[in-house]
This record gives C-alpha cells, structure tokens and sequence, in this order.
C-alpha cells in the first residue's frame, strides 16, 4: 500500500487562506493529499515547495506529480526549512508553510521500515533511512537511564524503568534486532494494559521519537518557518499528540504575546507587537472525516498569521 489518508485537509486549506500566486512551503509532504489540495487552489503563478525527509515519499511524489511545474519536491528536514527554502526558491518569503506532523501510513504498512510492532522486521523507524541510527543500534549502545529517560519522557510510559531494564538485560544475551522481538519483550514486562492499546505502543512510540528527533525537529521547524513568513503569512501545524500539540501551542502562545515586560509599559514601544497573531481556536476533525478515518482521531490543528 503507497496511500495516505491525509487529515483535516479543507480545515487546513481554510487556515492556510491561499493567496493563488503565493510561494507555500508543505514540510511534511508524505503522500501529498494537502499538497495535491493547495496545488487545485493555486494559480498558474503559485509556488508550492515540498519536503520530506522520507526517500520514498518524495519518490512517490515525483511519480505522481511529475507534470506538475509549479511543485517542487525536496529530500530533506524540515528541522533545515531555511536552508531548504533559501537553495531553492526564486522568492525569499514564504505565504504560508504547513506541518502535518508524524508518520504516514505508508511507513507504518511497510515492515521493512521497522515502525510496527504488530509486523515483524528490522528494528529501524528512521523516517530517512539514509542517516542517523536504526532503534536497534541506538538500543545497543544507550545507558540504562538513557533508555529508561526516552521511553518515561517521549513514550509517557509508567513502567519505563521495568522495559528499560529488560531491555539491557535481554541486550547482554543478544542484540534486540527485530520489532517483534522487542514487541514480546514489553508485552512481558508490562503487567497492566491500557484496553485496545497493544502494551508495546507508548515503547515504540517514544523510540521512533527519539530516532527521528521528533521534538527537536518541530521546534526548529517552526522557529525557521516563522523567519521566513511574508506579512500576512500563515503557518499551519497539525499535531497527533499531546507532546506535539504542546510545542505548536506553547510556540504560538510565545510568539503572539506582547513580552510580559513591555506589557508593563503604559504604552509599548513601536515595533514591539509580537511576530504573530492566533488565528481561531484549535480544530478537530469533524463526525464525518472520524467515521471515514479513526487516524484523525487525535489530529488537533493550530494555525497563526505573520503580523505586518
Ligand atoms: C503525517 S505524514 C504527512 C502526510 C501528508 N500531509 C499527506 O497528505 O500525505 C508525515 C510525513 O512527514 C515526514 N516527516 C516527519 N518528520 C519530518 C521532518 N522533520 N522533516 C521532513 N519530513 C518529515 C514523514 O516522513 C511523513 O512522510
């Protein structure tokens, strides 16, 4: 399977308030369903910029959009967004630049990219597996309270000191190389299960975090996308989970708030306004998108504008 249901597509557009000749950054391409949507609301002189740290998405991006002069499709960390938009695009600012963070189901589906604990295959989830470490080799050389640290802070996991700890024991016997032997492990050290939640999901959660950077990614990302907005730009952020949302919320929260020691000033001075303004509320997906896709279950968007 090569398919992604993407989320709150029209939810996103809306936010994104698309200006038909604008230059739009979507950082996190995947299989393309909110580029496919921002390149239909375009004009013949838009600008749509993709990136994707995964090879195989932009392979199959450029499959599927190869007639299609106004995207360009770039391999890359959005954690480099201006570097990435600097080499390439012709204009320096951008109109609006969307973030759909996490993985796309074609990673998950394929059990070769080791990101599922339900099919056996190399312990990997590196989202490019050109570079960095595979969970297995990072696995293999982390200290007990490294392990223990991702798996408490990234996976919100109770019983991380117990995994942490079967995990160095069983290393000392064997290198973990296989998802499914790292699945049975934490289903053997977890007594209690959290109902219709495989025991091994917060495990493989926090290691794909911490492979990727996932975290740090996102706040460069977003401090990078907000240097390069135009005036009237907007940034656009759907999250999956509460550790994500927290950032997008707490970045955009920062940056649209007047510094507390200027707002002590009876009149602030000029140019002191903060960089952004909040646009709406967060979103959720609406009944129907959730009867069609239970993924968008937990996606929360948030979006802000550049102030002139
Ligand atoms: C949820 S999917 C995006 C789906 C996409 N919006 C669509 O409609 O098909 C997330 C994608 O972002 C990519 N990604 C995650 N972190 C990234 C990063 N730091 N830099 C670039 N791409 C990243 C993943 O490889 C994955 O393909």
């Amino acid at each position: 399977m090569d398919e992604h249901t993407p989320v709150l597509v029209e939810e996103a557009l809306e936010a994104l308030a698309l200006r038909p000749g604008g230059l739009y950054v979507d950082a996190t391409f995947g299989r393309g369903g909110h580029s496919a949507r921002i390149l239909q609301a375009l004009g013949p002189d838009g600008r749509l910029l993709a990136v994707d740290r995964d090879p195989q998405a932009i392979a199959s991006g450029r499959a599927r959009f190869a007639h299609e002069a106004r995207l360009q499709l770039v391999q890359g960390e959005f954690g480099d967004l201006a570097a990435l938009v600097r080499a390439r695009a012709t204009r320096s600012q951008l109109d609006g630049a969307l973030f759909d963070f996490g993985v796309a189901s074609p990673q998950l589906d394929d059990a070769t990219r080791g990101f599922s604990f339900g099919k056996d295959g190399p312990l990997d989830m590196r989202m490019d597996p050109t570079s960095g470490e595979p969970v297995s080799v990072w696995l293999q050389h982390a200290r007990l309270d490294e392990i223990r640290h991702v798996i408490a802070t990234l996976g919100e996991e109770r019983f991380a000191n117990r995994i942490a700890a079967a995990i160095v024991h069983a290393r000392a016997l064997a290198p973990l190389t296989r998802t499914s032997e790292l699945a049975a492990l934490v289903a053997r050290s977890v007594r209690t299960r959290e109902p219709g939640k495989h025991p091994a999901t917060r495990t493989f959660q926090a290691l794909r975090m911490h492979v990727n950077d996932e975290l740090g990614q996102i706040r460069r990302g977003l401090d990078q996308a907000l240097g390069l907005l135009a005036p009237g730009g907007r940034l656009v952020a759907i999250s999956f989970h509460s550790l994500e949302d927290r950032l997008v919320k707490q970045f955009m929260r920062i940056h649209s708030q007047l510094d507390p020691v200027l707002a002590r000033l009876p009149r602030p001075p000029a140019g002191a306004e903060p960089p952004l303004r909040l646009i709406g509320n967060k979103q959720r997906a609406s009944a129907s998108e959730l009867a069609a896709n239970p993924r968008a279950r937990s996606a929360v968007l948030r979006a802000a504008e550049r102030r002139a």
